[in-house]
């Protein structure tokens, strides 16, 4: 039907023919001549329609947004003056000699060239939305993103292979999302959070090197960085190590940033430990383009008279820890008040602060709602540790240790990045030595900080039993500007361990055989030293395109809420289909659709 793309007319098509097809992005009238913005997914061109052809002109004064146009005209020069060197076709424009409407449109319920559009709008018609040249360019990097990582697995001897999405539950720890069994009364299906077991299982059937680009199922809160269904770059490799598999995966993550978007990432990526990630930035996924810090002050305030700052100090789980704002003497009594209204989200209870005007005269120096409460070691040990000077400000966190990592954590980046503390450069780095568990305080016992197949470091074996909380893991994650973009482990291929692992978590012998049996047998006859990792290719495409939030990366995304606004799912059933699933609802929707 067409010659050539609408984004591809180039100067080197000057006085030649061309065919072209796409949808009217614009049509300008201009006294006599009709401009149409032609475009397509490369592209757009400028297509002229001159009165002199009669029946084109007749055609184009109908044409509407959106309308499918077929277009018959000879590529020329644009008058001089008239050039766009924004576009890539700027210097052309096509002469038509027939037009035709391939197909005409309704008028859309929004502009293309909208800056300011409302997801919720934008979702309902995401057909129209992907229309946009910015979401063209998304979809389009997101393929070349997946394409170059499947080469480079590839290359190094990786196979692909799919695993069933009707499964079992599996041990990432979100809600599952279930489907019933038509054919077993009761019983379900669970969709896979991800193929962990299953990349185990071909490593055993000695497949040595796995990958699949693989759909994951998670019901859990949803973020701007989480979706229900999300996309994994899955991988699990025989007889490698976790530098091995490091520096692999490195290696492939390096290519993409360079051969996607010329970008040149360190080599190698820095590493560092989980408790220093969590000491100095409070978070796991630091963002270390950001240069604040916290300051450890736990052991100092062990003996002040402020009850905020001494309770936490002597509390087992307690931290009190300090953000030094550098320049942040500026910071107004409203901006304290909204930083201090923002912690309040990670659970805080207040923000104290300290300015530091002047040193030099002591504590008349500094201006703070909480200095007349600490004692001058107290103080000295603040300023010398923050290393404040006059200007400064310094934000005070003192509660349980989680909530002090995440409010102090979240505000580091906010601040950072508001008050330009913060690089525009791209910081990946490898956070390792995981805990094996976490105390769980609700529930009062330990929890698998990844996940229960993560093997122990070399010689913390006997911790798993006697010193649970100090046994440290061969787990690994990638974090990207404060993204967690991949995470994996060494597993353990020994029962043996595996057994001390499940004691230590407390699953019982019931549960190991009910959850995990397949497994556990199948590590019986010859598993060989494996390990992996999984990037969530959404994370990595939204980080490569600057997008705020994975939706934009995704062709048919869902909401905060979980909906898809297009298709109206989840939606209810017909209660004849519900019956041949067994299932009888105990709220059953107002209206059924
Ligand atoms: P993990 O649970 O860390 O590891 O997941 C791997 C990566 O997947 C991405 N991710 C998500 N992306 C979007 N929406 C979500 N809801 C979501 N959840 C996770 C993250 C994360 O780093 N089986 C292990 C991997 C392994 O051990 O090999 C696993 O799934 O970028
Ligand atoms: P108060 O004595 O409760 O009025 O608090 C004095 C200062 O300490 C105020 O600036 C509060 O915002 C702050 N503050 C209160 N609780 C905490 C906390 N848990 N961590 C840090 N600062 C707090």
């Amino acid at each position: 039907m067409r010659t050539h793309y609408c984004g591809a007319v180039t100067a080197a098509d000057i006085d030649t023919m061309v065919t072209l097809c796409g949808w009217a992005h614009r049509r300008r009238d201009h006294g006599g001549v009709i401009f149409i913005d032609l475009r397509d997914r490369e592209g757009t061109v400028q297509v002229v329609v001159d009165p002199d052809t009669q029946e084109a002109f007749r055609v184009a004064e109908e044409v509407r947004s959106e309308f499918v146009l077929r277009v018959e005209g000879r590529v020329r020069r644009r008058p001089p003056g008239t050039e766009n060197p924004n576009l890539p076709t700027g210097e052309v424009e096509v002469l038509t000699q027939s037009l035709e409407v391939l197909n005409p449109a309704a008028t859309p319920p929004f502009l293309l060239d909208d800056e300011n559009l409302s997801e919720n709008v934008r979702l309902t018609h995401r057909y129209l939305d992907l229309r946009r040249p910015v979401m063209q360019r998304h979809m389009r990097l997101r393929y070349r993103v997946a394409k170059l990582m499947r080469d480079y697995l590839d290359a190094h001897g990786f196979m692909e292979i799919e695993t069933p999405m009707l499964t079992r539950s599996t041990p990432e720890g979100a809600r599952d999302y279930l489907v019933p069994s038509r054919i077993h009364d009761g019983m379900f299906y669970a969709l896979p959070q991800s193929p962990q077991l299953f990349k185990q299982l071909l490593m055993v059937s000695g497949f040595d090197r796995y990958f699949q680009i693989v759909k994951c199922f998670r019901d859990e809160d949803l973020r701007a960085d989480r979706q229900p269904e999300f996309t994994q770059v899955d991988l699990e490799t025989s007889f490698m190590d976790e530098e091995g598999i490091m520096e692999l995966v490195e290696g492939m993550i390096r290519q993409v940033f360079k051969a996607a978007i010329d970008v040149d990432l360190p080599d190698p990526f820095p590493r560092m430990p989980y408790s220093e990630a969590m000491n100095r930035y409070g978070s796991d996924k630091p963002d270390l383009r950001v240069s604040l810090v916290l300051t450890e002050l736990t052991d100092a305030m062990r003996d002040v008279d402020f009850k905020v700052f001494s309770g936490p100090a002597n509390a087992p789980d307690g931290r009190v820890a300090g953000l030094l704002v550098p320049g942040g003497g500026e910071l107004t009594r409203g901006e304290i008040d909204h930083y201090t209204d923002f912690v309040k989200i990670y659970g805080a209870k207040g923000l104290a602060w300290i300015k530091v005007n002047e040193q030099a005269k002591g504590r008349e120096g500094l201006q703070s709602p909480i200095v007349k409460n600490l004692h001058d070691a107290a103080l000295t040990a603040i300023l010398e540790r923050t290393g404040a000077r006059d200007g400064d400000l310094i934000f005070f966190g003192a509660d349980k240790a989680k909530v002090v990592n995440d409010a102090l954590g979240a505000l580091r980046a906010k601040i950072g990045h508001e008050k330009g503390h913060a690089v525009n450069e791209w910081r990946p780095l490898w956070v390792v030595d995981f805990p094996m568990f976490e105390w769980n305080d609700d529930e009062k016992r330990w929890d698998a900080l990844h996940h229960p197949f993560t093997a122990p470091k070399p010689g913390h074996e006997d911790l798993l039993s006697t010193d649970p909380g100090r046994a440290v893991s061969r787990a690994y994650d990638m974090v990207l500007n404060g993204w967690e973009v991949g995470g994996g482990s060494v597993r353990i291929h020994r029962e043996a361990v595996q057994e001390k692992v499940f004691a230590a978590l407390n699953i019982g012998e019931a549960e190991r055989r009910n959850k995990f049996g397949f497994l556990l047998d199948a590590l019986k006859f010859g598993a060989p030293p494996h390990g992996g990792l999984a990037f969530g290719l959404d994370r990595l495409v939204a980080l490569m395109a600057g997008a705020d939030s994975i939706r934009d990366v995704i062709a048919f995304p869902k909401t905060q809420r979980a909906n898809c606004l297009m298709t109206q799912a989840p939606n209810a059933v017909d209660e004849r289909q519900l019956r041949e699933l067994h299932i009888r609802l105990r709220n059953p929707p107002a209206v059924q659709g």
